[in-house]
């Protein structure tokens, strides 16, 4: 996949990135178990039984019933994880890693105390023998380049837990909703017109997945599946997301290679950020039309990501997208806002001038969307109108704006080759809608089409 994975080769070594990760999910939770002591217990007292309850693979079952931890590690075990069998078992960490290298304890102890194993020979695969541990990476075909992926289109929609709940319980064609769902009418069509294979839908969570325990600045969700939310009024009835783990792998692992630190996150809960623009775009269908991959951003916490950053990390993506070695149509969305505020004595706060300013500089002058402080959005678009910073993450990563190459294409390139590849066209503006109010908020959306 046009990865810089230069850890591939390290002579008995694995390196644990997503890939790994997906194989060895289902063992590594099974370790985790091992952390509280009633499930030790139970463990311990029929090993076969309890790990017939987890969904391991039998080759993982029998490495870990042999506790051979390199074939644990081959598939798929993290040593952070697997040490919680050796720790069940009343190991040290130098116990366990000294089971891996064919020397006794003993043998394993006197060679850390004289100094432990030289680095020299053990670089790379054939220096004074050593042999590499994973299989060597695919060959790049020669010829004819790989079809890539590539991002049609970018949607942007506000998201209000009210919609979700008007289109669940049949009150779309009330008069206070009416004029709102009559804006969307295009925009199914236009969807069903151009489906697309993924969509990386950009939201933010609000303290559903995410509690004060952690928050994550930036969070793509790598899962197979994810679970609309229970925000307290019960899960809205709508379809499971199903997502696109090696896509949202892939940006993951590219994103940050390109200094953007995202937080991969492979089981969550999906709130009304991400749903009601589902609802909004596809109405009420038995499945959601394709895989969407989410995108969370702290929206709810200062400090907030910058609007700069999230434009970067916008053209970041499309870079990350576009050196995915498939035929795929993505489109990004961006979700949240427009101006709203849901506290204190200025709640209700509404600001037209504002949002359509910003909705016409997201169009055609996104750099200066961008460079929006994050007091303006306070001060103009009330403290929940924050959530427009999402919007430019989908903007960012339109082809107009493109900057850089990809990550393939950086490594060891010339800087030529690196140059800026924005295509300078401006999207097609393919629908534009603003509606107040929606609950509290100024429903603001727009389609936009890369040339
Ligand atoms: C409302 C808007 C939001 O963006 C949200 O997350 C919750 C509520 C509202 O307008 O009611
Ligand atoms: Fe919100």
């Amino acid at each position: 996949m046009s990865l810089d994975k230069p850890y591939l080769d390290v002579p008995g070594t694995i390196i644990f990135d997503a890939e790994q990760s997906r194989k060895g999910y289902w063992l590594n939770q099974f370790c985790m178990s091992l952390m509280q002591a009633d499930n030790r217990a139970r463990f311990k007292a029929d090993e076969r039984a309890y790990l017939d309850r987890w969904a391991l693979t039998e080759a993982q079952k029998q490495a870990v019933l042999a506790r051979d931890l390199n074939q644990c590690l081959s598939l798929g075990g993290n040593i952070y994880f697997l040490a919680k069998i050796g720790a069940t078992d009343g190991k040290s960490f130098q116990q366990m890693a000294g089971s891996m290298t064919g020397l006794s304890e003993e043998q394993y102890r006197d060679m850390m105390i004289s100094g432990g194993r030289p680095a020299n020979g053990l670089r790379v695969p054939g220096e004074n023998g050593a042999t590499r541990t994973q299989p060597a990476p695919p060959a790049q075909p020669t010829g004819a380049r790989p079809a890539k992926a590539r991002i049609s289109a970018a949607v942007f929609s506000s998201h209000v837990p009210a919609i979700g709940a008007a289109i669940d319980q049949g009150k779309t064609q009330q008069d206070y909703w009416k004029p709102l769902f009559a804006g969307y009418d295009l925009s199914r069509q236009w969807l069903r017109e151009h489906r697309p294979d993924v969509i990386l839908l950009v939201y933010n969570d609000h303290a559903t997945a995410f509690s004060l325990e952690m928050i994550p600045t930036f969070a793509i969700g790598t899962a197979a599946q994810f679970q609309p939310a229970d925000e307290g009024w019960g899960p809205r009835p709508v379809p499971p997301v199903i997502g696109h783990p090696e896509l949202a792998a892939h940006i993951a692992q590219s994103v940050i290679q390109q200094d953007f630190d995202l937080t991969i996150v492979n089981k969550m809960d999906v709130d009304h950020g991400l749903t009601v623009p589902l609802s909004l775009m596809c109405g009420q269908p038995l499945a959601w039309p394709c895989p969407v991959i989410p995108f969370a951003v702290n929206v709810v916490q200062y400090p907030v990501p910058s609007g700069r950053r999230c434009y970067q990390l916008g053209q970041a993506i499309r870079r990350a997208i576009e050196s995915y070695d498939a035929d795929l149509n993505v489109q990004i969305w961006g979700t949240g806002g427009m101006s709203h505020q849901l506290q204190g004595p200025r709640a209700g706060l509404i600001n037209k001038e504002f949002d359509n300013a910003f909705l016409d500089q997201l169009i055609t002058d996104p750099e200066a969307a961008a460079s929006i402080p994050h007091i303006d959005y306070v001060r103009e678009a009330g403290s929940e109108g924050i959530e427009l910073v999402m919007w430019l993450i989908a903007r960012g990563a339109m082809s107009d704006v493109a900057r850089g190459a990809t990550p393939d294409v950086a490594r060891g390139a010339t800087p030529d080759a690196a140059a800026d590849r924005a295509t300078g066209k401006p999207p097609k503006v393919v629908h534009r809608f603003y509606h107040v109010p929606a609950s509290n908020t100024a429903v603001g959306h727009l389609i936009l089409e890369n040339p």
